[in-house]
C-alpha cells in the first residue's frame, strides 16, 4: 500500500460510504477542506462585521497542514506554550500576531516568548509581577482574570470551578486596582476565557457586564481585551448578542477586542475513519472491536461523552458497543445501533472530531497514531502524513546525557 504523500487516490463517489472505504488506510483522520475553509470564511466575516481581531487556537489541533491554510483569513494565532508559539511564528511569517496565556510561563522562557507574541496575558497576579518585567517592553502585557462566574455544570471543563488556577480571581484584581498596585504594572490589556461549546453568547455579555461593573475604572483603561474561546459560532442563533458585546467595549471601553476560538474553527472540519477488525458476544451484547482506541479521541474518554457516528442508524435493530482495541476495558465509544450486524472490515467514521483529537493522541499499547488526508475541494483526498514504527521507536529511545549532580561538600574550602 503506497503511502506517498499528496498522492491522489480516488475521485469522491457519490455514494459516501463507498469513499470512505476508499481511503487506503485506517485509522485515518479525513481534513474536510471545505468545511474548514467555510469555518474560516465565517470566522473572517465576524471579525470585518464586528470589527474584532479573529485568532486561531492552535491548542485545538496544531497540525500545520491546517495552520498553513489560515494566514491572510484570520488575524493571527493563540498559544500557550513555548513549542506552540515557535511553530504558530514560522507558520505566520509575519503574517498576523501571536497571543499567549497560560499557568505555564516560565522565567526562563520570557525572554523568547516576548519576542515571538504581541500580547502575554499572564494567568495571576503573581505571575505578573515576577514575569511581567522579563518582557522587557517588547509584548504587551495583559493579565487573564476570573470573573468568577460559572455557566457549565461539569468542573474538569469550567475555566470559573471553584478553587480555580485559571485566571486572577475578580475581587483579587478588584482589590490590587484600588489600591494603585496593578496601574504600575504596565498592563496593557485584559484575558478572558471563561466557556466551553456554547452556542449562546449570553453567558459573555454577562460576563462582561459582570466585569464593568466590577472594575470600572480598569475597563476603562486597558487597550484590549482577549474574549477567549469556548462559543461555537456555527451553532448560534444568537450573533447578534455577540456583535453587542463587541460593539459595547469597543465603545464604551475603548478597547480592541480579540477572541481565539479553537473548536469552532476545526471542530467539524475533520473526521475519523476506522475499521471494524473483530467481533462477538459478551453478555448478550454485539462488541465490534475497532482499529482505534479512545487513545485518539482522548475526551470520549475524559469526559465520558461518545463521539458522533455518521453511519449510525437510529432506528437499526442491531444495538453494537464499539469499543477500541486497546487494553484498557473502558476503552469503549458507545453503544450505536445499525441495520445490519457490523462485519470485518466495515468502515466507520466519526465525525466532528478536529478539536482536541490530534493534540491529545497518543500510541497506547504501541497502536500507530492515525494517518491524516485531506478531502480537498475536488472531492479526492490526498495524504498528509503518516507515523511508522521508527516514530514510535524515536519516542521511546533513550537519548539523554548524565548531568553530574554536585556532590555535597565539593567546592567548598577548609
Ligand atoms: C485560553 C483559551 N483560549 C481559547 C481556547 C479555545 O477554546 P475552544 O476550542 O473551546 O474555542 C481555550 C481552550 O481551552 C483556552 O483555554
Amino acid at each position: 500500500m503506497s503511502l506517498n504523500p499528496c498522492a491522489v487516490l480516488q475521485q469522491i463517489s457519490p455514494d459516501r460510504q463507498a469513499w470512505f472505504d476508499a481511503v487506503p488506510e485506517t485509522p485515518g483522520f479525513i481534513l474536510d477542506e471545505k468545511r474548514l475553509a467555510h469555518n474560516l470564511d465565517l470566522m473572517n466575516e465576524i471579525g470585518s462585521v464586528s470589527g474584532c481581531r479573529m485568532l486561531y487556537s492552535i491548542k485545538a489541533c496544531p497540525f500545520t497542514g491546517l495552520l498553513q491554510r489560515m494566514p491572510g483569513l484570520l488575524d493571527g494565532f493563540s498559544v500557550s506554550s513555548l513549542f506552540e508559539a515557535r511553530l504558530a511564528h514560522e507558520v505566520l511569517a509575519g503574517a498576523g500576531g501571536l497571543h499567549i496565556t497560560t499557568p505555564g510561563l516560565r522565567r526562563e522562557e520570557m525572554a523568547e516568548i516576548a519576542g515571538l507574541c504581541e500580547t502575554v496575558s499572564f494567568n495571576s497576579l503573581n505571575q505578573l509581577q515576577r514575569l511581567a518585567p522579563l518582557l522587557g517592553g517588547r509584548a504587551k502585557a495583559g493579565l487573564r482574570i476570573n470573573p468568577q462566574l460559572s455557566f457549565l455544570e461539569d468542573p474538569r471543563y469550567d475555566p470559573c470551578r471553584f478553587h480555580s488556577k485559571l485566571g486572577a480571581p475578580l475581587p483579587q484584581v478588584a482589590a490590587q486596582w484600588r489600591s494603585g498596585r496593578l496601574a504600575a504594572r504596565g498592563l496593557s490589556g485584559l484575558h478572558l476565557h471563561t466557556n466551553f461549546g456554547s452556542s449562546s453568547f449570553e453567558p459573555l455579555q454577562r460576563t462582561t457586564a459582570h466585569l464593568e461593573a466590577h472594575l470600572p475604572g480598569l475597563v476603562a483603561e486597558v487597550e484590549w481585551v482577549n474574549l477567549g474561546g469556548g462559543y461555537l459560532f456555527q451553532a448560534s442563533d444568537d450573533l447578534r448578542t455577540l456583535f453587542r458585546v463587541i460593539d459595547h467595549i469597543r465603545r464604551e471601553w475603548g478597547a480592541l477586542v480579540y477572541l481565539e476560538p479553537g473548536s469552532a474553527v476545526v471542530d467539524d472540519a475533520v473526521m475519523l475513519v476506522a475499521s471494524v477488525i473483530d467481533r462477538f458476544e459478551s453478555d448478550g451484547k454485539s462488541i465490534a472491536v475497532l482499529d482505534t482506541s479512545v487513545n485518539h479521541l482522548p475526551e470520549v474518554f475524559e469526559y465520558q461523552r461518545p463521539p458522533r457516528l455518521l453511519n449510525e442508524e437510529g432506528d437499526g435493530n442491531h444495538a453494537t458497543i464499539l469499543a477500541g482495541s486497546t487494553c484498557l476495558s473502558g476503552d469503549l465509544f458507545g453503544e450505536y445501533r445499525f441495520s445490519r450486524p457490523l462485519e470485518i472490515d466495515d468502515r466507520l467514521v466519526f465525525t466532528n472530531v478536529g478539536a482536541y483529537t490530534l493534540a491529545k493522541a497518543t500510541r497506547f499499547n504501541g497502536h500507530n497514531l492515525p494517518s491524516i488526508y485531506c478531502l480537498d475541494g475536488n472531492g479526492d483526498s490526498i495524504l498528509l502524513k503518516a507515523y511508522g514504527y521508527d516514530d514510535y521507536r524515536r519516542q521511546w529511545s533513550e537519548s539523554g546525557t548524565r548531568h553530574r549532580q554536585p556532590k555535597p561538600g565539593a567546592g567548598q574550602v577548609d
